[in-house]
């Protein structure tokens, strides 16, 4: 399973990569623009410190007016995936894009249709979003379960980016469930690595350790 980082903080991403964890990058124009700086210049940057993908959002809601972006985005670096909507115009979008081998990451998924039109026009990454389903009542892991037996019916290699993550049990299911990635906020590895057993643990190993280390 593959941990991506879903920022676009270079010190979160930096941070990630020192302990081993980064395996790429997802950003949106929110994330971006939280970081108040040029957008190529960050992303320049970010790429420099990340080897595995980054995506970077198209804003257009043309087909022409993504394919235009997305070719200018995907000349900041070689790992550059390029995050296009699933709207009616993304999907022609998606499919010149992967025939150009520019790397399309299909987002602001929300049902398994979109997921079945993603994987047919050839994306790279299908990123379905839990954590909104969730805020709204809905079951954000079940879609998740039905993209996976959907591709797995149909051999379709389209890569399951688990993304608009919020806590450690989105990250249990997914795994759970074979997805081939999971996007979280950087907060949410410190959450993984939470066990109240752990901390009473150490801490008992080292006030004994205070009594005999003398
Ligand atoms: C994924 O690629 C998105 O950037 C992200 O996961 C959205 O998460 P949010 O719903 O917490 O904004």
């Amino acid at each position: 399973m593959k941990f991506f980082i879903d920022t676009g903080n270079p010190d979160e991403i930096r941070a990630a990569k020192e302990m081993g964890l980064l395996d790429g990058v997802t950003t949106n124009p929110s994330l971006l623009s939280k970081e108040n700086r040029q957008y190529r210049e960050l992303l320049t940057e970010i790429c420099e410190i990340c080897d595995g993908p980054v995506s970077a959002e198209v804003t257009s809601v043309e087909t022409d007016g993504m394919i235009k972006e997305a070719r200018e985005l995907a000349k900041i670096a070689d790992n550059i995936v390029i995050k296009v909507p699933i709207i009616k115009a993304g999907v022609t979008a998606i499919k010149k894009l992967e025939s150009e081998g520019i790397k399309v990451n299909v987002t602001l998924c929300f049902s398994p249709t979109q997921a079945i039109i993603a994987a047919k026009a050839g994306a790279s990454f299908i990123s379905p979003f839990v954590g909104r389903l969730d805020d709204i009542s809905s079951d954000g892991m079940r879609l998740v379960r039905e993209i996976i037996t959907i591709y797995d019916n149909y051999g379709f290699e389209t890569e399951v980016l688990v993304a608009s993550v919020r806590h450690s049990m989105h990250v249990v299911e997914a795994a759970l469930m074979g997805a081939d990635i999971i996007t979280m906020p950087f907060n949410v590895i410190g959450k993984l690595l939470k066990h109240p057993l752990t901390d009473i643990g150490l801490e008992k190993f080292l006030a004994d350790w205070e009594k005999v280390k003398k």
